[in-house]
């Protein structure tokens, strides 16, 4: 099979909130924007081309959040794939801009609700189909931020809720006001901190979108467990490592992210590699310990 005749249907799919399916193998819009995820992308054109590939890769689930530019990518997506024919786009709010990497947090209701209605104006959307916090605001009650995302869904201008960075204690007291579709949290396989929050969102069929999925590290050097079975699957590490994730749980819906077509096409070919057990145990193993180090 070549590259470009392996498509993201190939990774499975899933039912966001019980209803929604999308292919698990997604796409994190937050790389088409500039340095520290600040301003327009270098490569406009470029961008534009990945998002246009993504339908024909069968890449129907993507996520972005307005923060990202801010508003870059969320523009750049609705100029690429309005009225979206097949793509489910997932969107963030709650995180203001003050500069290149710089990301405060606030969950004043207000303002998760201006985030909510700018995001469907940007989008060109009347419903967002997954909206997301993208961090709970310690200095704002968090009942507060869950009640007016409630008010939101029952209004009817989001479709699912989720959250992002948050521990099974968070999604629990979200779970008493609404219904948790999917939690977003840093996972790959040598970061593995959530691995409680997924097992949670395993047993109660959230999805969990683990955003940095290709980081390897130490994994990936020349001689390491990646390097031999890069030759053996004939794969580069980071595909192998998104193999990983997709095996490891049926509600996982990684979101690897690029601003190139090139890495967009070799992304979506890990939808192809069913690694064995053996090696995915193995790849388990010393990825926990690979975690353990730090
Ligand atoms: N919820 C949160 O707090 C949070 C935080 C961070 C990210 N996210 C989400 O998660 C998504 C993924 O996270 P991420 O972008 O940090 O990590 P990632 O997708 O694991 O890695 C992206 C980086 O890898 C490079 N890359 C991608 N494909 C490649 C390939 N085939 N070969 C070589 N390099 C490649 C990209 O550069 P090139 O552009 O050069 O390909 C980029 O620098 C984001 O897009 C965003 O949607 C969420």
């Amino acid at each position: 099979m070549t590259q470009n005749s392996i498509t993201a249907a190939q990774s499975g799919t899933f039912k966001i909130g019980g209803d929604l399916q999308v292919n698990r193998l997604g796409f994190g819009a937050m790389r088409i924007t500039g340095k520290g995820i600040w301003g327009e992308p270098d490569d406009r054109d470029e961008a534009i081309r990945v998002l246009k590939r993504l339908p024909e890769l069968d890449v129907d689930f993507i996520d972005t959040a307005d923060s990202y530019g801010p508003f870059v990518s969320e523009d750049l997506i609705a100029e690429a794939l309005a009225p979206y024919a097949s793509s489910v786009i997932a969107t963030k709010g709650g995180l203001t801009r003050h500069g290149p990497d710089v990301w405060p947090p606030v969950g004043r209701p207000e303002y998760l609700r201006q985030c909510v209605l700018m995001s469907l104006r940007r989008l060109k959307l009347d419903q967002i189909p997954l909206w997301q916090l993208h961090r709970i605001d310690s200095k704002v009650p968090r009942d507060e931020q869950f009640g007016v995302m409630k008010q939101m869904q029952d209004e009817g201008l989001i479709r699912h809720l989720g959250l992002s960075e948050v521990s099974v204690e968070d999604i629990r007291a979200a779970q008493e006001v609404f219904t948790v579709a999917t939690v977003q949290n840093l996972y790959n396989l040598v970061t593995r901190q959530s691995e409680d929050v997924l097992e949670y969102c395993d047993a109660q069929g959230i999805g969990f979108i683990p955003w940095f999925p290709l980081a390897a590290g130490n994994l990936a050097k020349p001689g390491s467990i990646l390097d031999t079975l890069s030759h053996k699957y004939e794969a580069t590490p980071s595909q192998l490592a998104l193999a990983w994730v997709l095996k490891r749980s049926a509600v996982m819906l990684p979101i690897p992210g690029t601003s190139k077509v090139k890495h967009l096409e070799e992304n979506v070919a890990a939808a192809a590699i069913t690694l064995s057990d053996e090696d995915f145990t193995a790849l388990s193993e010393q990825g926990k310990a690979e975690a353990a180090k730090g």
